[in-house]
């Protein structure tokens, strides 16, 4: 333990900007001051156990779905040491109901893209709609030459809900989509990996995963997976107005570590060997950078380092 908070005090001083110092951690701490609040909708968030069913749409190489596989299977594992991606997870179950527990499910690889390569949202959910949908979430996954709507312009992954029998509205299930940014917008879907495209500029982190792309899709599945499980049907815990909720995660944005600040993604743990930032550790012995999440009990953007 005191090796590590060590560590991290020379992590901090090497990586801020060091002429100006003293102005980073001033705006860091007001930053920090913000009150957030995500208010309770009254509505259901997914709880107890729930399939993740996947859909890998265009190619995704072998080592691209093992990034992704041993991300989701660490939220459900306790098996890494802290901080690990399951004590990340673990914060959605401060959200009213106890705790969401996800088990991944069928897989179904789309390598010949049976819709083109350029998507709508109406196609995203026939796509989803392939997979069982019983207490499940279906997630596409969709590859770094797929076009999908608001891809890059306004987002980089979604989340929302369908009916499989459009007559009942008991039918009523959770999808979500994250597409690979690295060729079409890694500045703003692969950040702190890539150089953003706005604001302040700081120099890219090293992807934990080696895949600044599939890192950047692990972010983005994160946020979307935490916006699925707390708000799944517009009606669970968010911020401003429900069309454009600020969520769990999207209510943190832009913060990795502590003292984050606009362009700074905060203090986290780098590996000696590789050079590659993260917070979290995994199954498989892997690492990732996981965002802060909201925290009901403290009221505050939680991060795990
Ligand atoms: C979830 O699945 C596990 C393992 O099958 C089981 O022990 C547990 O009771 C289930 N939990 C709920 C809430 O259904
Ligand atoms: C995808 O296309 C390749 C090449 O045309 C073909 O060999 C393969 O069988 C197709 N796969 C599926 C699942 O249709």
């Amino acid at each position: 333990m005191s090796s590590l908070y060590h560590f991290t005090i020379l992590l901090l001083i090497s990586t801020l900007p060091i002429p100006s110092s003293a102005t980073s951690r001033k705006l860091a701490a007001l930053v920090q001051q913000q009150p957030l609040t995500l208010k309770y909708h009254n509505g259901p968030l997914l709880k107890g156990n729930l399939t993740l069913n996947l859909l890998w749409y265009g190619n995704f190489s072998p080592s691209q779905r093992s990034i992704i596989l041993d991300f989701l299977q660490s939220l459900n594992s306790p098996n890494a040491p802290p901080p690990s991606a399951a004590s990340w997870w673990q914060t959605t179950e401060k959200y009213k109901g106890g705790t969401s527990t996800l088990v991944l499910g069928t897989q179904i690889l789309d390598e010949n893209y049976s819709l083109g390569k350029s998507l709508t949202t109406s196609q995203i959910i026939s796509l989803v709609s392939k997979a069982p949908h019983v207490n499940s979430i279906n997630v596409v996954l969709t590859a770094a030459d797929v076009a999908v709507d608001g891809f890059c312009m306004s987002r980089c992954g979604t989340h929302g809900s369908g009916f499989s029998n459009p007559k009942d509205k008991q039918s009523r299930f959770a999808y979500a989509w994250v597409g690979n940014p690295v060729s079409q917008c890694p500045g703003q879907c692969a950040w702190p990996f890539h150089q953003p495209i706005f604001g302040p500029q700081t120099p890219p982190l090293v992807a934990p995963n080696g895949d600044v792309g599939v890192d950047g899709m692990v972010i983005n599945l994160a946020t979307v997976l935490a916006g699925t499980v707390t708000n799944p049907f517009d009606d669970g815990y968010f911020q401003g107005p429900a069309t454009a909720p600020l969520e769990a995660v999207t209510a943190c944005k832009g913060i990795f570590g502590s003292g984050a600040y606009p362009g700074y993604a905060g203090s986290v743990l780098v590996d000696k060997a590789t050079g590659a930032s993260y917070n979290a550790n995994a199954v498989n012995g892997r690492k990732y950078l996981l965002p802060a999440m909201w925290d009901p009990q403290t009221s505050t953007c939680k991060t795990l380092v």
